[in-house]
């Protein structure tokens, strides 16, 4: 609880707003601005501190708004600039902070700066803007290096010129040259067109990739992944590399022009809470996504080792942790949780659980890891729709596919709509109030039958659903003096028992064990994520609990 003059973003808890699939304003089956402003009462109920929009910029929506044509215009199928603004205002009265993503390390094809690198041709000063290389082999026409796209195929189009451009994502993503002035004070610019609007922070995606090697070069052998512990740490020519630090540190200096915490969250995938501490030291970005949390297997010895590794190095240079289950990029996490082996997977990997789904195990793991999660030191992410339980939806029809990742790997990666799905607020069928009545198109991607009992309206006064335990956890976190920013205590428990204690009074006991855990003498039980027997917490289930206090003398 923030007692403290602490920032607000050291123990904030920011809901992921993926904003064509929250609310639809205006009836066109994608969610906009007008929608998101409708539920705001919905979000204060709910009790988050912040709100991080995913990109709501002009854009062809060749990866759903991660191709940004304009940085300062707010695309028509979401609404304008000036619903933004009144966005932003009516959050702040509701208490709740407005955290845009931010694109930096490519534009979209459609941006004028690489249109103009595209007329102006070989050689131009348009082309420094962004990687143009002549290609390999004796007439050019191989890549210029070995780089693949994360979405699939090579990470360089050759153009009719004969030149290739970079491109890390889909070929209408293509990567700037951040090595170029003109680059770096286009986006101090942009940042500072944001903030004068009163936005509270930016999320920034692909944080870690923003700077290239100077040379290309082919990537080197990735070093084999050892039996046990992390992969080691090697230099890799696009991403996490040093040189990106000083970026951030540029874009710090930008923030402390503005009044008030403004604050950065950096999406980096590193390969480890080390790598990941560069990011957030003083004079750079305040917090960073702690993704190794999200890629652990459901196991206590890999969770806890997790948190302490991240504890220990965020702590060290001072910043708070982080802690998420979910987003947009990845399974929803009951999904994740609800097979028989839960793999604990590495940073730049695609990872899609294999086997039969048993979603009740996951669901009780879901609410589990919730408990884990909000009683953990530092600020936390809530993806929408985790609070309702949604699972991935993994049958969606191929023909509904519309991550550019279906495309790009050659039909064999489904890609992520399956966690994008619009989400059910109320009635029995389709579209679950995603829209307003009289809406003149189906939600973008059709929702599952039986995502009626899931709506926020269905679970709401249901003291067992799950929106009711993060209602109720993300209350006891906001009053519990012990909760949100500071520090935690492991105390003995048996393996497959994590149980640490917060101060004053509190402690935090989940069972990942196949035993039956007895929860321990002098506590009361605040919050359960499933009813407690006789003082016994079953397999994977997880309790708030008070510590009496010892008498004072
Ligand atoms: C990030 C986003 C992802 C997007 C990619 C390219 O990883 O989270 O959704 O596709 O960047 O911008």
């Amino acid at each position: 609880m923030s007692t403290s003059t602490a920032p607000w973003w050291r123990d904030a808890v920011i809901y992921q707003v993926y904003v064509r699939s929250f609310a639809d304003g205006n009836g066109d089956g994608v969610g906009d601005i007008a929608g998101i402003r409708s539920r705001l009462p919905y979000l204060s109920s709910l009790g988050v501190d912040a709100i991080w929009i995913n990109p709501w910029y002009r854009s062809p929506m060749a990866d759903h708004g991660y191709d940004v044509a304009d940085f300062r215009e707010i695309d028509p199928l979401f609404g304008t600039v000036a619903e933004a603004e009144q966005l932003i205002e009516e959050a702040h009265r509701h208490g709740i902070r407005v955290i845009p993503d931010i694109v930096p390390n490519h534009t979209s094809d459609q941006h004028e700066w690489f249109r103009a690198a595209l007329a102006a041709g070989p050689g131009s000063p348009e082309r420094e803007r962004y990687v143009f290389r002549a290609g390999r082999g004796p007439a050019g026409d191989e890549p210029p290096n070995d780089w693949a796209s994360c979405f699939g195929g090579p990470a360089w189009t050759q153009l009719p010129d004969g030149e290739w451009y970079l491109h890390l994502f889909a070929p209408e993503q293509p990567d700037l040259n951040w090595r170029h002035p003109e680059v770096r004070a286009e986006f101090e610019s942009i940042l500072r067109f944001w903030f004068g609007k009163g936005v509270d922070g930016f999320r920034i995606d692909v944080a870690h990739g923003l700077v290239k090697h100077p040379e290309l070069p082919d990537l080197p052998p990735r070093p084999e992944a050892p039996a046990e512990g992390r992969p080691q740490h090697f230099d890799h020519p696009h991403w996490d590399r040093d040189e990106v630090h000083d970026i951030y540190r540029a874009w710090r200096r930008v923030a402390d022009e503005f009044p008030g915490d403004r604050s950065f969250v950096a999406e980096a995938w590193a390969d480890s809470p080390e790598r990941l501490a560069a990011y957030v030291r003083r004079d750079g970005l305040h917090t960073a996504f702690n993704f190794d949390f999200l890629m652990s297997s459901w196991d206590a010895k890999d969770l806890r080792a997790v948190i302490d590794d991240s504890l220990a190095m965020l702590g060290a240079v001072g910043a708070p942790a982080t802690w998420v289950l979910s987003n947009h990029d990845v399974v929803r996490h009951p999904s994740r949780y609800g097979r028989e082996v839960v793999k604990r997977w590495v940073a730049n990997e695609t990872y899609r659980p294999e086997g039969p789904l048993d979603l009740g195990l996951g669901t009780r793991r879901a609410r589990a890891a919730a408990l884990l999660m909000l009683a953990l030191p530092g600020g936390a992410y809530v993806y929408q729709g985790e609070e309702l339980g949604l699972p991935e939806v993994e049958d969606l029809p191929e023909s509904v596919l519309q991550d550019p990742v279906w495309e790009r790997s050659g039909h064999t990666d489904r890609g992520r709509d399956g966690c994008r799905v619009p989400i059910p607020w109320s009635g029995r069928s389709a579209p679950y109030g995603f829209g307003p009545e009289n809406a003149s198109a189906a939600p973008w991607l059709p929702q599952p039958e039986l995502w009626g009992e899931l709506s926020v309206a269905a679970q709401t006064g249901d003291e067992n659903s799950m929106l009711e335990l993060y209602r109720s956890a993300l209350r006891l976190r906001r009053e519990h003096p012990a909760l949100g920013d500071g520090g935690l205590r492991w105390l003995d428990a048996p393996a497959g028992v994590l149980d640490f204690g917060r101060d004053p009074g509190f402690r935090c006991v989940v069972n990942l064990s196949a035993e039956p855990y007895r929860l321990p003498e002098g506590t009361s039980v605040l919050l359960a994520s499933g009813p407690v027997r006789d003082g016994m917490l079953t397999t994977d289930q997880a309790a708030w609990l008070a510590v009496r206090m010892p008498a004072t003398s």
